[in-house]
């Protein structure tokens, strides 16, 4: 399933981030922000549990999530979305994945895992798993990123970026049809680099400021 966000709030901010003159300061805070309204959308299908609780006046119903949620950000650009979904869900892991693009090949490079099968999440419990980056350009990253969460089992999975190129798209669901994928945009093509057109350039150096 594809999700691209139409909404006008998104756009307004989607526009924003992809603006050359957007300082890190507020790139940052534009990545979070529309982190929270892909998120929202993306979480729509997490279960409750139903509970009392006491209003001044009676009792109503309430809701505990009836599932604990893992999120996945793929270091760098990834950790600027997490932040927005740990205020969506306080509770939920952290499982951060380390994968950066070779320039030359455009292919994803692994070095930092803590997902690996041998060391399952305590008690194994996450039951909703998030994977978090903001570029879908070629997909090698997160069809590389889901391939590692499959390894050990842990499903069923969502992906959230901001902006994705089509050919990233074809590629994610090619590989793995069953992943949900939530995006702000989806832009026109990728570039002889791997970039995507007309995208926003690198999303961790403007993140970071490097
Ligand atoms: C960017 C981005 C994705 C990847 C997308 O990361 O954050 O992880 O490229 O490209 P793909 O779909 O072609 O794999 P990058 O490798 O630049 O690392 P960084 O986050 O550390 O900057
Ligand atoms: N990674 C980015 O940060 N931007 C792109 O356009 C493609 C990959």
């Amino acid at each position: 399933m594809l999700y691209a966000s139409e909404h006008p709030l998104v756009r307004l901010k989607v526009a924003e981030l992809r603006d050359a003159q957007t300082r890190p300061p507020r790139f940052r805070e534009l990545v979070r922000e529309i982190s929270m309204l892909l998120g929202y959308e993306a979480l729509r299908g997490l279960p409750l549990a139903p509970k009392t609780v006491r209003t001044p006046l009676a009792d109503a119903t309430g809701y505990d999530l009836a599932v604990s949620v893992g999120l996945v950000p793929i270091l760098r650009a990834g950790l600027g979305m997490v932040d927005a979904f740990l205020t969506l869900v306080p509770g939920a892991e952290v499982w951060h994945l380390g994968l950066y693009r070779d320039e030359e090949t455009l292919k994803p490079v692994e070095y930092y895992n803590r997902l690996s099968p041998q060391k399952p999440p305590s008690g194994d419990e996450v039951r909703s798993w998030v994977l978090l980056d903001p570029m879908l350009a070629t997909g090698g990253s997160a069809i590389a990123a889901v391939d590692v969460l499959r390894r050990s089992g842990r499903r069923p999975l969502t992906y959230v970026g901001l902006i994705a190129a089509p050919e990233g798209i074809r590629a994610l669901q090619a590989a793995h049809p069953d992943v949900d994928i939530y995006v702000g945009a989806v832009d026109d093509h990728l570039n002889d680099h791997g970039y995507i057109v007309p995208g926003l350039g690198d999303a961790g150096d403007r993140q970071f400021g490097t």
